[in-house]
């Protein structure tokens, strides 16, 4: 692989560095925010909960932005918002503005959970496409477990504006970067700058041929049928677009952020009695989630995306339902309490290798160039809702339905996420962007 295309691909994946960050740093922060501004228990969840309808927000008004100003100037935007996010959290005067700020950090984690992916699949060469959006994954849980680390090290004094306001680095680096980062070829071709779209294909491969067998492609994908909205006419976007979004939504329904979220609270159901052995416990979490995303970096491009999937998925089903026996019992004792560990630390690494980073990766590979920014805005969105109410909803199932109820549900819908990767999704291994089709068979037109 080109040096230049990993270092595109890098920079670009600072955004979700900036996912992974701000989305995990609150949860130590908001200990010590609630006692500044004497927050009741409502408004620390909403102080917890205001980021993610940012992130709505972003996700849903991002795919029209990056289609008008470009893709390599959204994610700048992205950047900024994550500049101005966290600069208005760290100097807040009190619990209003501080929400404003958090709502503004969920805007830049919106826009950029849809340009990132969607930038660093159109710049790279398809044989390395896959690691490189993997890569983007790699950058969240790096984000995820820099957040716990950071909030661990200014625990003892309780400076929660430290917490909040260390994301400017990344962000000062990201908008750097994007100033000097090419624009997509692809979104080039689009906009009719065939001259430049060449010389950065040019840059991509350092085959001519290469490079003209793509440029052909993309042209001609181009050139026929209607675009944005009017497009959702078609058969086959509509498809596309209910494969993306239900990819999306099922990757949040199957539970990931109860464990990323909620982790320390699920410990301390599993018998965990001091809060130092919880967040150890969630550090761990952090770094297994890290460590096995990179299987997916190696693998993704050699043995597919479907063959992951299943795997990742029958893993996170064993876990899930080993976690939902354990919790039939009303304290985890004996070896209980090292099972539901080893389980919450299976499924997490599972989850890492698989629906993680390739929703993300098929997202942005299904939808044709013409509509890909509206078919990535709203697989993403829909994302974003499933991840809101996945975590309005986990205590309370808990409450209500008991945890080991709760379990069985994740873990049932493990096995409607097989049933549906078997029946729906393309398999988009080493294809060109433009010759990925999907159809019903879950099968790509083009390899079928
Ligand atoms: C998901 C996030 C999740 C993260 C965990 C991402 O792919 O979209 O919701 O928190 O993975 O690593």
């Amino acid at each position: 692989m080109r040096a230049y295309v990993l270092l595109v691909a890098s920079v670009a994946a600072l955004g979700g560095l900036l996912f992974g960050y701000d989305t995990g740093v609150i949860s130590g922060a908001i200990l010590f925010i609630s006692k500044d501004f004497g927050l009741a228990t409502r408004l620390q969840a909403f102080t917890i909960s205001v980021v993610l309808i940012g992130c709505m927000a972003g996700a849903a008004s991002a795919g029209a932005v990056a289609d008008r100003i470009g893709r390599r100037l959204t994610l700048l935007v992205a950047g900024l918002i994550f500049l101005a996010g966290a600069l208005i959290s760290a100097f807040t005067p009190d619990e209003n503005v501080l929400l404003a700020g958090r709502f503004v950090v969920g805007i830049g984690i919106g826009f950029s959970s849809v340009v990132a992916p969607l930038y660093i699949s159109e710049v790279a060469p398809a044989e390395v496409r896959g690691a490189l959006v993997s890569l983007y994954q790699f950058a969240i849980t790096v984000g995820i477990l820099a957040a716990y680390a950071v909030d661990f090290a200014f625990s003892a004094g309780g400076q929660w504006r430290w917490m909040l306001g260390l994301a400017v680095i990344p962000s000062l680096v990201l908008v750097g970067g994007m100033l000097v980062m090419p624009e997509s070829p692809r979104y080039l071709f689009k906009i009719g700058n065939a001259t430049r779209a060449r010389d950065e294909l040019a840059r991509i491969y350092a085959d001519s041929s290469e490079s003209g067998r793509e440029e052909q492609s993309i042209v001609e994908s181009l050139s026929t049928k209607s675009a944005g909205w009017e497009a959702l006419r078609e058969p086959s976007i509509r498809l596309a677009l209910f494969i993306g979004i239900s990819l999306a939504v099922l990757q949040q329904i199957t539970g990931i952020n109860t464990v990323i979220y909620y982790g320390p609270q699920i410990f301390e159901m599993a018998g965990f009695t001091s809060d130092s052995a919880s967040i150890l416990a969630q550090t761990l979490v952090g770094a297994v989630n890290c460590g096995m995303t990179l299987i997916a970096i190696f693998f993704v491009d050699r043995i597919g995306r479907k063959p992951l999937l299943y795997i990742g998925l029958a893993g996170m089903f064993v876990a899930l339902a080993a976690l939902a026996t354990a919790f039939t019992q009303v304290r985890l004792t004996g070896s209980l309490g090292p099972i539901a560990l080893g389980s919450m630390m299976v499924y997490v690494g599972c989850f890492a290798f698989s629906l993680g980073p390739i929703v993300w990766l098929l997202i942005s590979e299904i939808f044709p160039l013409r509509v890909r920014g509206m078919g990535m805005s709203l697989s993403t969105l829909a994302n974003w809702v499933g991840n809101f109410a996945v975590s309005q909803f986990f205590l309370t199932m808990v409450e209500k339905l008991g945890r080991s109820a709760t379990f069985w549900i994740y873990a049932s819908l493990c096995i409607v996420t097989i049933v549906f990767v078997r029946a729906m999704v393309p398999e988009t291994k080493r294809e060109l962007l433009e010759t990925i089709r999907v159809d019903a068979g879950g099968r790509d037109a083009a390899g079928a």
